[in-house]
């Protein structure tokens, strides 16, 4: 058993970030399914949208850009926040260490991508990702008071519920008293007790059959919410990235970045013919809920499983400089970008929704904060725009620990939380029935929950999912815990709440579209389950 002031589920640019700043005032815990680096940051490419040249750029611009893509549905306040604080948050992380590109001039090269009306895109080649995780890291081993557990995976959340007690999903006294936690070295289950707990987990990309996510991306931070009773939001907006690499076989799939396009990359049918001013007129470079509908479409016509990407009019040399692990990759595949359109296809990249969180990044559950993908600020609205993602995690980070630094003698855990308990569970002698229900479920929300949706196959989605549900709970109930099967369960968690979300919106906007209800619909709602 811990018992910890701070403890921190995930160790992607939101948990790590946070941590950093909490250690200033007590003992911080990070817990982390995987090996430290681990997490859907370390895989970034495009690089982090913040408003750096004021001549050229400017807030208004940025924050009017967010919320055109977010097609009506961003929190203004959490748009000014996120893009107004970000340029400090930069900072912080330049001063720890990240490298940014920049000219022969000495000045940050800034990149642009689809539904920016500027270049404000820092970026480190095409592995910016990679570049925060490594900065954020080192300073982390250098911090005495923060130990990070790899390997450690979080089952649960625990509160009032594990007392024996009744807990309301509306009430506003439910508190977070910390985790159990799977060491899956060793098999046992342990409890992490805490003073504040701040959930970090990432998203969810796995409950598609196709996403550019790495594996640990399978929603166990917005089950785990959900199952405590946390409230969450705008679950249906799943965006799907435009152009992930096709190549059948390998999965996740791997990204093209959408800088690729900021660099004048074309999307074209297999004759080279350009067609996305067919659907917009920002071409390309339109937000990429519009992108990847029309590749859907083009798709549909084609009876292809892929359209292209042309950079072959730019010089061999700045391709090279500019994304020398894209072009390395396509050419492993024997595609050379330099000479060859490359095949891309939509993939599931990021969640717009998550666990609902106020300006502090508090949650519905006492104690209990959110940071990053697996919460929902208010920021992305219907649709995130490009790069938004790894700044909003920075700033809402920063505001957490502005938040529970001062609340942290509010909160503790009390004697009596019990230990976890898996008396009458069998080890289990057929694993491969997991790996056939996740195969399933990612099937069913491909063919059914996809770009483009409908009522009935919402209904089909959630007929086929309810019996995956009851076999995996039956499973659940009798079985000794694994990985394998906690992300399955939490995988159906969240396939559940995104179909349910989904067939609560009845009107298109953003990446919900729908043939039934394919106009805007008079009023702006949040889906809150
Ligand atoms: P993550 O970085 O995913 O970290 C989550 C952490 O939680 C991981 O360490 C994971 O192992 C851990 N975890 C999960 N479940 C458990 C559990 N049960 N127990 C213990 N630990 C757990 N955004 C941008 O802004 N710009 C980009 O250029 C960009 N490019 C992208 C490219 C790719 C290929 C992908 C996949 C995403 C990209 N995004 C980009 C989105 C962005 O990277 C993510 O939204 C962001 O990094 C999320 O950070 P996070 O800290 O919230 O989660
Ligand atoms: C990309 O590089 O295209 C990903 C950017 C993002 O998801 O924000």
């Amino acid at each position: 058993m811990k018992n910890v002031d701070y403890l921190v589920i995930g160790s992607g640019i939101a948990g790590l970030s946070f941590a950093l700043k909490a250690a200033k005032h007590g003992k911080v815990l990070i817990v982390t399914k995987s090996n430290e680096d681990e997490s859907n940051t370390k895989y970034a490419q495009g690089g982090v949208a913040v408003v750096v040249d004021k001549v050229g750029d400017s807030f208004e611009k940025h924050i009017n850009d967010t919320l055109i893509a977010g097609d009506g549905l961003c929190d203004k306040g959490a748009v000014e926040r996120v893009v107004e604080e970000g340029p400090d948050r930069i900072a912080e992380i330049i001063a720890y260490g990240t490298n940014f590109d920049k000219n022969n001039a000495g000045v940050y090269d800034l990149a642009k991508e689809g539904g920016h009306s500027e270049h404000r895109v820092l970026h480190y080649k095409d592995i910016t990702g990679f570049e925060i995780e490594r900065a954020l890291l080192s300073e982390i081993h250098q911090n005495p008071n923060i130990e990070v557990l790899t390997h450690y995976f979080a089952v649960d959340l625990i509160t009032q519920h594990h007392l024996g007690q009744f807990v309301n999903r509306n009430s506003d006294n439910i508190q977070c008293y910390g985790i159990y936690a799977l060491d899956t070295k060793t098999g046992k289950v342990e409890k992490i007790l805490s003073k504040i707990t701040v959930l970090a987990a990432g998203g969810a990309g796995h409950i598609y059959s196709s996403t550019t996510n790495p594996t640990i991306a399978t929603g166990d931070g917005i089950a785990m919410a959900y199952r405590a009773k946390a409230k969450v939001r705008n679950m249906e907006f799943i965006q799907f990235h435009p152009t992930a690499l096709y190549n059948p076989g390998e999965y996740p799939s791997f990204l093209i970045s959408e800088a690729v396009r900021g660099f004048g990359g074309v999307l074209k049918r297999r004759n080279g013919e350009e067609f996305m001013y067919e659907y917009d007129n920002r071409g390309s470079l339109a937000p990429r809920d519009i992108v990847a509908r029309a590749i859907d479409a083009e798709m549909k016509k084609s009876g292809e499983d892929f359209v292209y990407l042309d950079v072959r009019h730019r010089k061999k040399e700045e391709i090279l400089s500019h994304f020398p692990n894209i072009y390395a990759k396509c050419l492993s595949i024997g595609i050379d970008m330099t000479k060859d359109m490359v095949p891309v296809t939509p993939a599931c990249h990021y969640m717009c929704g998550g666990v609902m969180v106020d300006e502090f990044g508090r949650s519905s559950i006492n104690a209990l904060y959110a940071c990053g993908e697996v919460s929902s600020t208010g920021l992305h609205g219907a649709n995130r725009l490009a790069s938004n993602s790894l700044l909003e995690a920075l700033v809402y980070a920063h505001r957490i620990y502005l938040d529970s630094k001062n609340r942290l003698n509010e909160f503790s855990a009390p004697d009596n939380v019990p230990d976890w308990n898996d008396t009458n569970t069998k080890l289990s002698n057929e694993d491969i029935l997991v790996t056939h229900n996740v195969r399933e479920m990612q099937k069913m929300m491909s063919d059914y929950v996809g770009i483009v949706r409908s009522d009935f196959r919402l209904e089909r989605a959630m007929r086929r999912l309810r019996l995956l549900y009851d076999e995996t709970e039956d499973f659940y109930k009798k079985t000794k815990i694994s990985v394998k099967l906690c992300e399955l369960r939490n995988l159906i968690q969240v396939a559940y709440i995104v179909i349910k979300s989904a067939m609560e919106r009845k009107e298109s906007r953003g990446l919900h579209y729908t043939t039934d209800y394919p106009d805007h619909s008079d009023q702006l709602n949040d889906t809150i389950l």
